[in-house]
Order: structure tokens, then C-alpha cells, then sequence
């Protein structure tokens, strides 16, 4: 499938693959200063806004989905080894995959933990687990697990890739940047 006329990505693309990354930086400095989460710790202010901010990440990963679904991708340039091709889509899927799971995943531990899931205060979340139900207290585990291992593994995969290009002097990470 291809994506516009010229061979990079649109600039929709573009946006949303920065704004991720700029939310993504954000959610985890709250994240990693927030209080840890034990039975009956309060929704902090900073606890709040890692909730909003990672509602606001899981409502942008739903539009970026549909519009990669809906335009595809730009053809690979000439020259990418196949096995280069192959592997940057199989982490661009899973970090999709990432994108979803991270969010469901924590929305779900924090109504199994009977606390609130506001949106920057502007309207709630439904509640999607019953507090304290049994069978669901290994997400907040894995929520974490999957941010701090997962995730930052594979962010740091796709980052060392795009360096390697560059140094390299392909078209690769010009083809994400803004005006090109
Ligand atoms: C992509 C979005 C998100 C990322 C990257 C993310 C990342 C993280 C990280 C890094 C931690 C701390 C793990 C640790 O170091 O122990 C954490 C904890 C937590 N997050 Fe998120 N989060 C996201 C979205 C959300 C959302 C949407 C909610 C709830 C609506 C949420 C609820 C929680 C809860 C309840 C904990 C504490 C889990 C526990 O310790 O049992 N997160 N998150
Ligand atoms: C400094 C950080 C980052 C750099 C330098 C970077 C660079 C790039 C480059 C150069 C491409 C184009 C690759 C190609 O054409 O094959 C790309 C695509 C992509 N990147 Fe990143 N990226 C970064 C962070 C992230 C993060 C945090 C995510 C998501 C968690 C992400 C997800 C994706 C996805 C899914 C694609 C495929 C195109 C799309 O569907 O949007 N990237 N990135």
C-alpha cells in the first residue's frame, strides 16, 4: 500500500508519530515520580494526570491505527536489505500493540483498584472492572513490566535503527521528519 504521492510518509503521519513520543516521555517522567500505587493510596495529582495523559495516549493510538489502516505505508526506499524491511514492520506492529495494551491494561488495574480514571477532569472513564474482582490483580504487574521492559526495549531497537540509517546516509529517518 502506499502512502501519498512522494515517497514519505504524510505530515498526519509525521504528527502523530512525534506527538506519541512526546506523550509517551511525558507519561513515563509521571509515571516514574508518582507515588507508588499500594491498597489505599489517594489519586494524587501526579497519579491523576499519568491516568489522563495515558487516556489521551490510548484516544491518539486509536486515530494513528485508523490512519495507518486507512493510507498504508510508503514503499520501502531501494537498497533496504529485505530482512531490515521485515523487522522494522514487525516492531512497528508490536509497538501499535504496545500502544493499546499499556493503556487497557492500566485502566483496568486502576478500576480493579476502585480508583477513578478522569480525563483531565473533563469527563470519566466507565468503569470496565469491578473493584477488587477476582482474577485481574496481575495487570497493574504486567502494566508496569510492559512499560519499563517492553516498551522501552523496543523504542530503543527502533531509535537504534533510525541512528544507523542516518549515520549510514539513507533516506530512512529523513523520510519521518518534518518537510521532507
Ligand atoms: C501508554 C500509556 C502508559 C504508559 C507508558 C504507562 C507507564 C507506566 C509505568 C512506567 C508505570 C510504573 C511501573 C513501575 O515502574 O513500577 C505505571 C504504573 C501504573 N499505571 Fe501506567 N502507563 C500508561 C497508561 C496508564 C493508564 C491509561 C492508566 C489508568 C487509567 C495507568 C495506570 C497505572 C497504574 C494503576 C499503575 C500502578 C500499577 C501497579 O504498580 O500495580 N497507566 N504505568
Ligand atoms: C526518538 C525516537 C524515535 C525516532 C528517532 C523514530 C524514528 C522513526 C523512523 C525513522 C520511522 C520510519 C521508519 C520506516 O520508514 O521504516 C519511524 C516509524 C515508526 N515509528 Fe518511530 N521513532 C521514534 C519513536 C517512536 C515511538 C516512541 C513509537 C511508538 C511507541 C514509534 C513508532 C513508530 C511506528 C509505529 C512507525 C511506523 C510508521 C507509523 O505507522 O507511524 N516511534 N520511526
Amino acid at each position: 500500500m502506499e502512502e501519498g504521492a512522494g515517497d514519505g510518509y504524510t505530515s498526519t503521519t509525521k504528527a502523530l508519530h512525534w506527538l506519541v513520543l512526546a506523550l509517551l516521555i511525558i507519561q513515563f517522567i509521571l509515571a516514574w515520580t508518582m507515588p507508588d500505587i499500594r491498597r489505599d493510596t489517594p489519586v494524587t495529582t501526579l497519579i491523576g494526570l499519568h491516568f489522563s495523559f495515558g487516556v489521551l495516549i490510548l484516544f491518539v493510538a486509536v486515530i494513528r491505527l485508523a490512519w495507518r489502516l486507512s493510507h498504508g505505508e510508503p514503499e520501502p526506499d531501494d537498497g533496504i536489505p529485505p530482512w531490515q524491511v521485515a523487522s522494522a514492520r514487525v516492531v512497528h506492529w508490536l509497538l501499535y500493540l504496545l500502544l493499546f495494551a499499556l493503556p487497557i491494561l492500566g485502566w483496568i488495574n486502576a478500576c480493579w483498584r476502585g480508583m477513578p480514571v478522569s480525563f483531565f477532569g473533563v469527563f470519566e472513564m466507565p468503569k470496565i472492572v469491578a473493584t477488587r474482582v477476582p482474577g485481574w490483580a496481575w495487570t497493574g504487574d504486567i502494566h508496569g513490566l510492559l512499560a519499563d521492559y517492553a516498551l522501552l526495549t523496543l523504542v530503543g531497537l527502533h531509535v537504534a535503527a533510525a541512528l544507523y540509517h542516518f549515520v549510514h546516509g539513507d533516506r530512512v529517518l529523513q523520510r519521518m521528519l518534518p518537510r521532507t
